[in-house]
């Protein structure tokens, strides 16, 4: 026998894109907000980041910010399928864990396609990538904030979702301050190498503002899940 699925859930779609005046005005929103106040913990990341890389935003820079960004939603989805376990008696409750485990996918699939972007800028413009500081650090950290990020959310799940909040605070900031100066990205044309997966814009300017937008989506959406920060 066929069955037909009528309701498959959906795949979350992922940030909104943006058109020109939407990013630029996204841009300047976030230019006039103050970060947020960042705890020790999301310091002590951003400090050999910076220590590394200099304080100055870099293509070299934000790829290996991308790295790590991946990080908690992975811890998350790791914890969500040992949570849908422990409630496999409970099915409306262990769908919903499963819910949480899709978008966690989805802000993975889109910290990804970050990176691979970031990746494509770095090739282009021919910078180099060397083993320590793009390679082993990164590993290092992504490391680090992968065990705090599932420890905390078993601990205090609001406190995983407040890092995370944090840590996208800053990369939107870095993205938009980055593109703030650095006017003459707005002359280079979005080379579009995952356009069909990503969209294609009129500039790298614009490109990176909607990424640093993207960053503003993850932020708000972990801000959103520390008001309900176990699923009931
Ligand atoms: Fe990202
Ligand atoms: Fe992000």
């Amino acid at each position: 026998m066929t069955v037909t699925v009528e309701q498959r859930p959906p795949t979350p779609s992922g940030p909104p894109k943006l058109s020109r005046e939407e990013l630029l005005r996204a841009q300047r929103e976030t230019l006039d907000t103050p970060r947020m106040d960042y705890s020790l913990l999301a310091r002590l990341m951003f400090k050999p980041v910076d220590l590394m890389y200099g304080k100055e935003g870099s293509y070299t820079k934000f790829a290996m910010l991308e790295i790590i960004a991946r990080v908690p939603y992975q811890a998350w989805e790791r914890i969500g399928y040992l949570l849908v376990h422990r409630h496999a008696g409970r099915s409306a409750l262990a769908r919903r864990v499963f819910e949480r485990i899709v978008e966690a996918r989805a802000d993975q699939d889109n910290e990804q396609w970050h990176l691979l972007i970031l990746q494509d800028l770095v090739q282009r413009t021919g910078q180099r990538q060397s083993w320590l500081p793009h390679k082993v650090a990164p590993w290092l950290i992504a490391f680090f904030y992968y065990h705090v990020s599932w420890l905390l959310f078993l601990l205090r799940p609001d406190w995983s979702y407040r890092l995370n909040a944090e840590f996208e605070d800053h990369a939107e900031h870095e993205y938009m301050t980055f593109v703030a100066e650095h006017p003459e990205l707005e002359l280079v044309p979005d080379p579009g190498t995952y356009a069909a997966e990503y969209g294609r814009y009129r500039s790298v300017a614009d490109l990176l503002r909607q990424i640093g937008h993207d960053e503003r989506t993850h932020k708000l959406d972990s801000l959103e899940s520390m008001r309900e920060p176990r699923v009931r």
